[in-house]
């Protein structure tokens, strides 16, 4: 049997409970006056708490000030740094729907006495006719495993965009203009060993979402890879023609005269969970209903690029709560479950989604691996480091392994998953793993914000309590993992455009 407990599961919850034990004990009187006093305490308490916060707070060092926490050892887990081999996941229903497509302007061939004429019927001969749209192809090979190989300094080519040209970037991110002084770390870029990783072009992939959706479905991490994304392709778009809204859950950026999003959708743990409230949500006490994906699966339905994520809410306790019941019943009572064996439910459960709501000839299905954090810098042989904030240069010339506290056995349960998938839908695995492990030198350490405010230079001055060693600034690391999508995405053959199928 596993073991058995009663859980306070939301806020709201927490509070209405205690309100009724108190109006129980005492009928009205100065408990009422408490008791609002408290609930304006609480709702404060929790307005204010941020992810960032939850996770970067009390992480999983034993130098952890929560309470909570103090008990929980982050686990050592042997790493099982298997050799990689990458699975070619795009095989395309229609790999021969490369060559006719419809064009711009609809043309009439008139034949004459030995040659032929082509005349265009649109009578505005002063307009310039809309140029023929480009369909790139990129070549990178399906078998090229894009994720083994090393990091070039390369300032010639990097950043792809700069920190202050990208208006979308939230202050989360934009370590320069936080008080960062060192910018190398924008300037890495990967270098698989056996092919080459193409450098992003906006237009190329513009082109690629016209007309179509393109979401990133997660955590913060992807949240903070979904900003790269927005920050990557909106240099192509003028002023005036972009947007980006947040409401609720899902916040979206549109190139409108591509009539394209890139969108994020707030889910850490893909199903649902306690932590679901995009603003609230900073929880130390997580638990989960690993069989309950449709309420935010509904968001995801004819979305044409979905990438998901979901590593950094499972590692704050070795064991994961599992609900017993759901919330809407108000059920309490839940199960403590070994890490792996409820990451592997959630999983099968995203696997069902994706295998019964996507069709794979339209839709590419994208699943980002672990982002790794840096939390003791005597995992990269630096005693005299605080955390990851001395940072500057990406881990080199180590002795041993490196071992930062990835939990490896996720990889492998998710590489499982997507292994039984690949027969209806296929999903890419993009392995940005142990090629972040070696950038502890792209956090956004101090240089970022706290229960949504800038750190003050005292705090910056404090590292080993505040700094962040699990988030990346911008333009930095996540612009390299937008680029494995955009080498997949554009490599991949054309497909016919939707009206084109539907008629
Ligand atoms: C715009 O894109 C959406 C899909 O994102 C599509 O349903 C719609 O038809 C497109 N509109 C136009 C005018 O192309
Ligand atoms: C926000 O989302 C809700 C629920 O999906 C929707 O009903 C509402 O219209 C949206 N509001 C805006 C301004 O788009
Ligand atoms: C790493 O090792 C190589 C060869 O052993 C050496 O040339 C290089 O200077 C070293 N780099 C650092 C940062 O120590």
């Amino acid at each position: 049997m596993l073991p058995r407990r009663k859980a306070s599961i939301l806020a709201s919850e927490a509070f209405s409970m205690k309100h009724s034990s108190f109006s129980n004990g005492r009928k009205n009187g100065k408990y009422s006056l408490f008791v609002i006093i408290f609930s304006v305490f609480l709702f404060i308490t929790f307005m204010y708490n941020e992810d960032v916060k939850s996770i970067a707070e009390y992480p999983f060092s034993s130098r952890s000030k929560s309470p909570d926490m103090s008990h929980e050892e982050f686990p050592i887990v042997e790493p099982s740094k298997e050799e990689y081999h990458e699975t070619n996941n795009f095989r395309h229903a229609q790999e021969q729907a490369d060559e006719e497509f419809a064009e711009d302007t609809v043309k009439v061939v008139l034949p004459q006495d030995d040659d032929v004429r082509v005349v265009d019927v649109h009578e505005k001969p002063a307009k310039e006719p809309e140029p023929e749209r480009e369909r790139v192809v990129l070549d990178v090979p399906e078998s090229c495993d894009l994720f083994t190989g090393d990091w070039v300094y390369d300032e010639v080519s990097y950043p792809i965009y700069k920190e202050p040209e990208c208006e979308f970037l939230t202050e989360q991110v934009t370590c320069m203009r936080n008080g960062r002084r060192d910018d190398d770390y924008q300037k890495w870029r990967w270098q698989p060993q056996g092919c080459s990783l193409p450098r992003f072009d906006a237009q190329v992939m513009l082109e690629r979402l016209r007309g179509k959706r393109l979401m990133f479905v997660g955590d913060s991490l992807n949240r903070n890879q979904w900003e790269s994304m927005v920050c990557l392709v909106q240099s192509a778009v003028p002023p005036e023609k972009k947007t980006l809204t947040k409401n609720g859950s899902l916040n979206v950026f549109r190139a409108l005269e591509y009539n394209a999003t890139v969108e994020f959708y707030w889910a850490p743990f893909l199903v649902e969970s306690n932590s679901d409230d995009p603003n609230m949500h900073s929880i130390q006490n997580r638990i989960i209903m690993p069989k309950s994906i449709a309420k935010h699966g509904r968001n995801w339905k004819n979305v044409d690029y979905l990438v998901f994520n979901t590593y950094i809410w499972w590692m704050n306790t070795l064991r994961m709560k599992v609900l017993r019941g759901s919330f809407e019943e108000g059920s309490t009572e839940y199960d403590d479950v070994d890490r792996p064996v409820a990451y592997r439910r959630v999983l099968d459960t995203w696997a069902k989604w994706v295998q019964r709501n996507v069709d794979p000839s339209r839709t590419m299905v994208f699943f980002m691996s672990m982002s790794p954090n840096h939390i003791k810098s005597t995992d990269w042989d630096n005693p005299e480091g605080i955390k990851c904030a001395l940072e500057t240069q990406p881990v080199t010339n180590l002795s041993h392994p490196l071992d930062v506290g990835t939990d490896w056995r996720l990889l492998t349960v998710a590489e499982e998953v997507m292994e039984g998938m690949k027969e209806r839908v296929p999903v890419s695995f993009v392995k940005i793993t142990a090629l972040s492990e070696s950038r502890k030198d792209a956090h956004t350490s101090v240089h970022t914000l706290r229960q949504g405010k800038l750190l003050t230079a005292e705090q910056q001055a404090d590292p080993d309590t505040y700094a962040d060693c699990i988030h990346w600034c911008l333009p930095g690391l996540p612009d390299t993992w937008n680029e494995f999508l955009y080498a997949r995405i554009a490599s991949a053959p054309w497909r016919p455009d939707r009206w084109l199928t539907a008629a």
